[in-house]
């Protein structure tokens, strides 16, 4: 796709997104918290995990089918929805204590520590509540594929995923990792919930593991996914805060070890290129259709080659 297509088939796909997450996050949540969920998960970020999800789902061919349709559009609203309360949650003072986030102050600065903890728990069982709709509602995505959604999503945001991953990393303030274990700590903090979201949508098409297809569409998210989390350390340490919608510099500020830490620019830049060619390699051993794969393709330069 052109840079221009790319942009028309994005703005599709975060259109529907954006109208789904709306419709899901009750602004009548008590207290005020569905106004603090609001604030935390609508109307920013790059959505680039909802974009995997629906990518891989027309990879996988799942967009053929209502039932399909409907699962990757849960599917992508649901990763979205654990992304953002870890955004939540990693920019509140006992963790990166970062007053901007995605432009704007972040959520507790804007409502307080405890509904920013109580709105990032909300969206974490909301995202959940979103894969398994009851029935009557969800165009009959099949109980069977609801429980798959769940099981991998559930088992990339835990301690095998996004919790284990933040844990290392507050552990690890201050220290020199090594390449091994700093690459652990990425592949889960960050890695984790981006395989996750092409599995999702790769799950949406019934591909299953040991499938060539699933397991070549899990080596690229596995690829992008650490790729994005040095692209992430690059950014923090290249762009201004104007750029990055969040407080540029943190990491050094911080003595947190990162790619650039460890590796300087141009190592983790090498590094980010070299995990780019890994994953576009494993879509070309896929078996599926080239034409379906171009978005997967597309966003993993994107991912890369962005500049907040
Ligand atoms: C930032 O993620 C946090 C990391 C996991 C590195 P994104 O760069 O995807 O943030 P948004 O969603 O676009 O704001
Ligand atoms: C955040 O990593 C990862 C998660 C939120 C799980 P960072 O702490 O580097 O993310 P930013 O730079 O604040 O967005
Ligand atoms: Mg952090
Ligand atoms: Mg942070
Ligand atoms: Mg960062």
């Amino acid at each position: 796709m052109s840079p221009q297509q790319l942009a028309v088939w994005s703005e599709a796909v975060l259109a529907s997104v954006e109208a789904a997450l709306s419709a899901w996050v009750p602004a009548s949540a008590p207290a005020g918290l569905g106004e603090a969920m609001r604030y935390g998960v609508l109307d920013g970020g790059k959505r680039l995990r909802a974009l995997l999800v629906q990518a891989a789902a027309e990879a996988a061919g799942a967009t053929a089918t209502e039932a399909g349709c409907e699962a990757a559009l849960r599917a992508a609203c649901a990763v979205e929805l654990i992304h953002a309360y870890s955004l939540v949650h990693d920019d509140m003072p006992c963790m990166d204590n970062d007053v901007l986030r995605r432009g704007k102050p972040t959520v507790h600065v804007a409502f307080g520590e405890a509904q920013a903890m109580l709105a990032g728990d909300a969206m974490q069982a909301l995202a959940f509540e979103v894969l398994t709709p009851d029935e009557g509602e969800g165009a009959g995505v099949p109980p069977v594929l609801q429980a798959r959604l769940v099981r991998i999503l559930a088992r990339a945001s835990g301690q095998a995923g996004m919790a284990g991953g933040q844990a290392i990393d507050l552990a690890s303030v201050g220290q020199a990792l090594d390449e091994a274990t700093l690459r652990d700590m990425h592949r889960r903090k960050t890695g984790a919930l981006l395989r996750a979201s092409v599995q999702m949508g790769a799950a949406c098409g019934g591909l299953h593991p040991g499938q060539p297809a699933w397991d070549a569409l899990t080596d690229y998210g596995h690829a992008m996914g650490l790729a994005f989390q040095i692209v992430d350390d690059v950014l923090d340490a290249t762009q201004p805060s104007d750029t990055l919608g969040k407080t540029a510099g943190k990491d050094a500020d911080a003595n947190k070890p990162t790619y650039v830490s460890l590796l300087g620019l141009d190592g983790a830049r090498q590094e980010a290129n070299a995990l780019l060619a890994q994953a576009l390699s494993a879509l070309s051993r896929s078996g599926l259709a080239a034409q379906a794969l171009q978005p997967l393709s597309d966003l993993a330069h994107r991912i890369v080659h962005r500049d907040h």
